[in-house]
């Protein structure tokens, strides 16, 4: 009998730090560690079974907390994201990196990387050394994922504890639980079993190819600042600071359906007509979508949609890369 065999799939991994790179000074220690402290050979090793699924190669891009992410890290990755989609020697790309701003960084990659390719984004929520650190199936499963021919043009994947969620709707909920990411507009779009990827949903929104976003010549992204409301809100003086430093645009997180207290409504209005600042309208409640009034409308301020306010953020940077005109940025919030 003939027996095919099939060539396991070239798989890139990016490293970034995080917590899957996280060493704590006990087994038992699963806060008061250093995040991004091991380098990507270290995580390899902690998994042996990788050889048998693909062809690894890796390349250390930084090494931090993600709470310390930024726009310089980003254009580093996409540009390399976008290099690695060219690469006929490549299959899939495999990113490490902290759970605090995966959801920012991947919705970013979702939207400026140009190509089929699986991009899959994983942490851990135990530091390597912890006891049942859940890193390694992680890793397991996010290359087993960009290896898989079923998740070519689904757009930027986070893969953690076994499900698979689109970038634009993941978001992280628990500060410690392994359990932390869910989808909750959308719902997850497949899971992981013993290495196979089974996916129950498609992505509707555009992303990769579909965007009209590109980064390969662009060095600095537009400075785009958030403020949240809350009772008795004080945060005009957040507004006029972050304008004062530059602030090309604004992400509200608003109450409830996006409502913003009137103290700092009223500057945002003197903001959106006399200094022509861009003013997003999101919501701090973790999910829905946010209606905008004709008014509102008439006053320039845009719907986040129902991305939440960091991912607001991200797109409010990338469309003042392509304009500063409120109605094509809105056009963007309902596309992508
Ligand atoms: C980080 O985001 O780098 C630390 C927390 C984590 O990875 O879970």
């Amino acid at each position: 009998m003939l027996t095919v065999l099939s060539a396991k799939p070239n798989i890139m991994i990016l490293a970034t730090g995080g917590t899957i790179a996280g060493q704590a000074s006990s087994a038992n220690a699963t806060t008061g560690y250093k995040a991004g402290a091991l380098g990507v050979d270290v995580l390899l090793k902690a998994v042996p079974e990788l050889k048998n699924i693909a062809n690894i190669s890796t390349e250390q891009i930084a090494n931090i907390d993600s709470s310390n992410m930024n726009d310089e890290i980003w254009l580093k990755l996409a540009k390399k994201v976008n290099q690695l989609m060219n690469n006929g020697n490549i299959d899939g790309i495999v990113i490490t990196h902290g759970t605090d701003t995966m959801e920012e960084t991947a919705y970013f990659l979702n939207l400026v990387t140009k190509g089929s390719k699986p991009v899959v984004l994983v942490g851990a929520m135990r530091p390597a050394t912890a006891t049942s650190a859940d890193g390694p199936k992680n890793l397991y499963n996010a290359v087993a994922l960009a290896g898989s021919k079923n998740a070519l043009n689904r757009g930027v994947m986070v893969a953690m504890n076994d499900k698979i969620y689109a970038a634009r709707d993941v978001t992280k909920t628990h500060t410690l639980n392994v359990e932390t990411f869910k989808a909750s507009n959308a719902g997850e779009i497949g899971y992981i079993v013993d290495g196979k990827a089974i996916f129950n949903h498609t992505v509707t929104k555009e992303h990769t190819r579909n965007t009209p976003f590109d980064v390969s010549s662009i060095i600095s992204l537009p400075k785009v600042d958030i403020i949240y409301t809350y009772s008795n809100d004080g945060s005009q003086v957040a507004s006029e600071a972050f304008v004062k430093a530059g602030a090309k645009g604004l992400v509200v997180a608003g109450s409830g359906a996006g409502s913003i207290h009137e103290n700092s409504k009223n500057y945002l209005i003197k903001l959106l007509k006399e200094k022509k600042i861009l003013v997003v309208k999101s919501s701090r409640v973790g999910s829905g979508l946010v209606p905008i009034s004709k008014e509102e409308l008439n006053q320039g301020f845009i719907s986040a949609n129902d991305l939440n306010p960091q991912k607001a953020r991200v797109l409010l940077m990338l469309a003042l890369t392509k304009t500063k005109d409120p109605r094509q940025i809105a056009k963007y919030f309902e596309y992508y």
